[in-house]
């Protein structure tokens, strides 16, 4: 390290020029990667022990400086520094506190292995949390679909009524939803659960590093990375993550686009508790739906974000390259983001009351009962596509009268559907034609009722699964790898 500080000043005499010099700094997006930096320090430094590049003694200097430098900005937070990024400001702080010792820990290693390493141990916890909040969001919708089992509301095609469903049906599809996005999750996580350390920048380290034994000391699962160019020059896991949390906020956006509608004058299904409404500063009126709006909008930039990542990677030639460095500031804002929006959609969901009666009435209303009244005609007999054209000659007639089909006069039934005999207010009723889809993954309320049963053990199921997370903890022992090819 140059007297200055740089991690690279042997071959430069001149200075950088200040705009340069803070345009290519990068500590602003990757100070966040402080504490695994330590983590990956501390266990590159036993792995150069093992190495016999640094004695025992020298090991437990460096582990206690580490260790102080942890408790100290746990306590204080980060100082600032004029290093470039977190690698060099975290080397800077041992050399000051180790001296020579401290220039001997980048000994083999490059912050090309470094920052990859450093990136999946903080990408592991960002998912982690995601998937803890996935759960919770799940678990609002899966009570909001508890309560609401048995309550109809319109359901819609086209934006236009089609048939009714209960409101717990609704509420499940986005859990449905929701749990894909979770497992997609878990599944890039599984994916980049491989230790790139010791690839050094691009061809691998030239010392006697145990790279099995350095990936089981960090927790990595999935033992080492195999071809230290692709580990120091590939960020598909980012991409793979950035897509669930891109997927995951689609969806969220759709969940808020349809809570807007319910919360409008002109559907009124619901309206959403003072915790998550907001007023307007003219029309003392108004009660808007902002949590949900604020959500579907925020859909965009985790959206770009992923659009962005792939645009970067594109036309890299391997390995490493500095565009690299702007990876972080892509995906892990936006990360946080999608964190941030499962936590409100909660939150939003929680406080969304949904008017039953008013739900009910619609769900009368609208002719959302025609598909049931063909298939009466079916069971008496008439083929399907005949019954279709029948009932829409009935409803015709019903809109001219300004009645619902189960509201026909008995004279106009006998005229439009002769082959059935009466009781329609009955078999029409809201209530017998959700009873009617009675069909796995139907909306009929005993149907919901019992996925509403087997969403609550998956997730007490889920909410155990945390430990096998957990483990992904570096402080976590995890048993030294089997040699694959012993
Ligand atoms: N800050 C860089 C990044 O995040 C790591 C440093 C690599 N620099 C280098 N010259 N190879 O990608």
């Amino acid at each position: 390290m140059s007297t200055d500080g740089k991690m690279w000043g042997g071959r430069f005499a001149g200075g950088l020029d200040p705009r340069f010099a803070a345009f290519q700094d990068s500590t602003e997006h990757d100070l966040v990667l402080a504490f695994a930096d330590l983590d990956t320090n501390l266990a590159w430094s036993e792995a150069l022990c093992s190495a016999g590049v640094v004695t025992e003694d020298e090991l437990e200097r460096i582990a206690a400086a580490i260790g102080e430098l942890a408790a100290e900005w746990h306590e204080n937070g980060i100082p600032d520094s004029e290093a470039e990024d977190v690698h060099g400001l975290i080397e800077q702080q041992l050399v000051a506190r180790l001296g020579d010792l401290g220039k001997r820990i980048h000994t083999g290693r490059s912050r090309n292995d470094q920052v990859a390493t450093d990136l999946r141990l903080h990408l592991r916890e960002c998912a982690g949390l995601l998937v803890e909040s996935i759960e919770g969001l799940c678990l609002s919708l899966v009570e909001k679909a508890a309560a609401h089992a048995a309550d109809p509301m319109p359901g819609y095609t086209h934006l236009q009524r089609a048939q009714p469903i209960t409101i717990g049906h609704h509420a499940l599809a986005y859990v449905e939803m929701l749990a894909r996005d979770r497992e997609r999750l878990l599944d890039a996580t599984a994916r980049m659960d491989q230790c790139p350390l010791g690839s050094g920048a691009l061809a691998g380290t030239a010392f006697a590093i145990d790279r099995d034994a350095l990936a089981a000391r960090l927790a990595f699962h999935g033992g080492a990375t195999r071809n230290s160019l692709d580990a120091t020059a590939s960020r598909d896991h980012l991409c793979e993550l950035l897509f669930a949390s891109a997927m995951a906020m689609t969806h969220l956006s759709r969940l808020c686009e349809d809570y807007v509608f319910f919360a409008s004058h002109e559907a009124a299904f619901l309206s959403f508790g003072d915790a998550v409404a907001t007023g307007s500063s003219l029309m003392p009126q108004k009660r808007n739906p902002d949590a949900m709006e604020l959500v579907r909008g925020k859909a965009a930039q985790v959206q770009g974000a992923l659009q962005s990542l792939l645009a970067l990677l594109k036309g890299l030639p391997l390995g490493y390259n500095r565009d690299l460095q702007h990876d972080k500031e892509l995906v892990l804002p936006a990360l946080e983001a999608t964190h941030e929006c499962l936590l409100v959609a909660a939150t939003a969901v929680d406080h969304a009351h949904f008017d039953t009666a008013r739900c009910r009435a619609e769900a009368g209303k609208g002719y959302l009962n025609a598909t049931d009244l063909a298939d009466l005609l079916v069971a008496a007999g008439v083929p399907f596509r005949d019954a279709h054209e029948v009932v829409g000659r009935a409803v015709n007639r019903a809109v001219e009268l300004g009645v619902e089909l189960h509201e026909l006069p008995e004279d106009e039934q006998r005229t439009l559907l002769p082959q059935l005999d009466g009781e329609l207010a009955q078999r029409l009723a809201v209530d017998a034609v959700l009873q009617r889809r009675d069909v796995l993954g139907g909306t009929a309320p005993e149907r919901v009722a019992a996925e509403v049963k087997r969403w609550r053990i998956l997730l007490a199921e889920w909410a155990e699964g945390y430990h096998e997370l957990d483990d992904l903890d570096p402080d976590v022992d995890v048993p030294a790898l089997e040699e694959e090819h012993g």
